[in-house]
């Protein structure tokens, strides 16, 4: 992990949680955590809980994301919730393009693209999700599909909005399934896209830009994975869901910048 980027430690709740089991979560990680320094922690509830998590969250200096978004800012687009409606909530981050949203509701890379000027556009921050699929790695074609993912979801950014921006990896064969991937493996995806954004922003913007590895993080394999150069933190599925497991999570991956 570099030591000039801050890593982010972001847990990602899925469809689990309500509002008042968040709030009690985030108020337990903060009395856990005591004051948070040298790594941005976020948690990402489902919509209806944002506000009530946020409310305890920013007395802990925890920040909060939602787990999606749309990229219109208003109209007839019944279900949908808007940039400028999160960041109403309190939430400074948003999840973009999670393989989970890729692969059971059809998100695809125009709209990865589309959400990801809205948020930057509504002062909110992306954490933009990559990732190949089992297949995809077992015939060799991870960075041919990395390539596309990064170059689409960043084809509409600038190079001055990469501070307020994260990409995850997150290989779709190491969610939830406990099969994380190997150090290098992590270290090798993340370099290959760091090495896109200089093709496609520059180097100062790649040298800024924080890449999150995400697929079955865990206290005890969490310092490995974030002592790698090109991983500045982690998006944390299950194990973000228990304070003790979360709380171990950040405090392996602070051990790591010395
Ligand atoms: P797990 O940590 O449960 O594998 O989930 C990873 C993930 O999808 C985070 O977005």
């Amino acid at each position: 992990m570099s030591a000039v980027r801050t890593p982010v430690l972001a847990g990602n709740w899925k469809l689990f949680k309500t509002g008042s089991e968040g709030a009690e979560f985030v108020a337990a990680l903060g009395r856990r955590l005591g004051r948070i320094q040298g790594v941005d922690v976020v948690v990402a509830p489902s919509f209806t809980a944002l506000y009530q998590v946020a409310q305890v969250a920013v007395e802990h200096g925890i920040g909060v994301a939602s787990q999606d978004v749309y990229w219109e800012e208003q109209g007839a687009f019944t279900g949908e919730v808007a940039p400028r409606m999160i960041k109403d909530t309190g939430a400074g981050w948003v999840i973009i393009g999670h393989s989970e949203r890729r692969q059971f509701f059809g998100e695809t890379n125009d709209g990865v693209a589309r959400k990801v000027r809205a948020v930057l556009h509504a002062k909110l921050r992306p954490i933009l999700c990559v990732g190949e699929l089992e297949e995809q790695r077992v015939a060799g074609e991870t960075e041919q599909v990395l390539k596309t993912q990064v170059e689409a979801g960043l084809s509409m950014v600038e190079a001055t909005n990469m501070s307020s921006l994260a990409l995850a990896y997150e290989p779709v064969w190491a969610i939830g399934t406990g099969r994380t991937a190997t150090p290098q493996q992590a270290q090798e995806a993340c370099a290959f896209i760091r090495e896109l954004v200089v093709e496609k922003l520059g180097t100062n913007a790649a040298a800024t830009v924080r890449i999150l590895y995400g697929g079955s993080v865990k206290p005890d394999n969490a310092a490995e994975l974030m002592s790698q150069d090109d991983i500045d933190g982690g998006l944390v599925g299950g194990a973000s869901l228990e304070v003790e497991s979360f709380a171990g999570i950040i405090e392996q991956s602070r051990a790591t910048r010395t």
